[in-house]
């Protein structure tokens, strides 16, 4: 196969991060402070992925307002021509760094929302006052115009809100609203009973979804990630395998996907080993699921190999245990009983506290 430049690049800056929470799809261990790139190597991986057709670049962590040069950074990244989006839970902006950030060329913005009120919010972030904090971000935002993303990360304690969430993001004077429904890698793993949308949720937010779609267009556009557990076919995870964008781990592996590192068998090279076009085009772990001709059966004969290429890798590893095998979430995988097992177990969780993940923000 011929394959195409990244479209994209997530640069997870830090893992450092305020706030705790139970979904957190970064790996469970995680990069310490002293082993973070430095600005100049960044700079220079901005710069690479221009120079190879890179057009987005998504500023991300952890928390990215926690590494002190993220103007520079942003600055770096605007001079070697990037689109540049800070995701970002809010904390750690204030209105001087958000006015610095603008006069550095920052594009856009997406805002995590972890619930709709600070009791509901600051119990999921498990971070008391940061939903008053991530308030006064927005209306900074909203004052000064920068295009925003609401970035509501759903679950089965805050499903039950999408109206107000809707109504929260025509406020901040949003563009753009992600129902994210949470995926399970990394922490999120840790609480997934808790996590879990039942179904009667699930069929409950595909219509509120659809009705506001249709009532707000042109107006806010609204992004669907549906609880693929509840799914009869599996997404095409990353838009497939190396095909149209990679991710930089705070000490500078590349990854295919955020969850790669779980894969055991796949060595994944850092920047600052080899140059980044070498690891995209040339690379074991690059080349590993790309395209279609590794696809098991069923998925080899099947006519939608072509659209989700076989699903998630991670999904497939941490459900079916073999990353080569069809995601179980596919309703024609020999593993979609697992999926449907931990749809069962999720009905009768009873558990009523989250398990949180603590990283020091300093
Ligand atoms: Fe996708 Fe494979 Fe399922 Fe077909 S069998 S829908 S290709 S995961
Ligand atoms: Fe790794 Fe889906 S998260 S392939």
């Amino acid at each position: 196969m011929t394959v195409q430049p990244p479209i994209a690049m997530l640069a997870e800056l830090t893992h450092r991060c305020p706030l705790a929470c139970p979904y957190c799809s970064n790996p469970l261990a995680l990069v310490q402070k002293d082993r973070e790139l430095p600005t100049e190597v960044w700079a220079d991986v901005f710069r690479q992925a221009a120079d190879m057709g890179v057009l987005q670049l998504h500023l991300s962590g952890g928390e990215p307002a926690a590494r002190p040069d993220l103007v520079a950074l942003t600055q770096a990244a605007r001079e070697a021509g990037l689109y540049v989006n800070l995701i970002t839970s809010g904390i750690g902006l204030t209105p001087r760094r958000i006015g610095q950030l603008e006069d550095a060329g920052l594009d856009h913005i997406q805002l995590s929302l972890q619930g709709t009120n600070a009791e509901l919010a600051d119990w999921i972030g498990g971070y008391n006052g940061g939903f008053d904090r991530k308030m006064q971000v927005a209306d900074e935002i909203k004052a000064r115009g920068i295009p925003l993303t609401l970035n509501a990360v759903m679950h089965r304690h805050n499903l039950d809100d999408l109206d107000r969430t809707f109504d929260m993001a025509l406020e901040m004077g949003a563009r753009r609203l992600e129902v994210a429904c949470v995926q399970f890698h990394g922490w999120a793993t840790q609480n997934r009973g808790m996590l879990l949308p039942t179904r009667a949720q699930t069929a409950a937010t595909k219509r509120k979804v659809a009705e506001a779609a249709k009532r707000l267009q042109g107006i806010l556009a609204i992004d669907f990630v549906p609880p693929d557990y509840y799914a009869e076919y599996p997404k095409a995870c990353m838009g497939g395998w190396g095909t149209a964008g990679l991710n930089v781990t705070p000490e500078g592996k590349v990854l295919p996907c955020h969850a790669a590192e779980t894969i055991p068998h796949l060595q994944f090279d850092t920047v600052t080993d080899r140059p980044l076009a070498e690891i995209w085009y040339n690379s074991a772990a690059f080349n590993a699921y790309r395209g279609t001709d590794w696809l098991p059966e069923p998925c080899q004969s099947c006519d939608r190999k072509e659209v989700d290429f076989g699903g998630c890798r991670c999904q497939a590893l941490a459900l079916a245990g073999d990353a080569n095998a069809t995601d179980p979430v596919c309703r024609h995988a020999p593993g979609r009983g697992q999926v449907d097992a931990l749809l069962a177990a999720a009905e009768a969780d009873e558990t009523t506290a989250f398990t949180y993940r603590r990283v020091a923000a300093t």
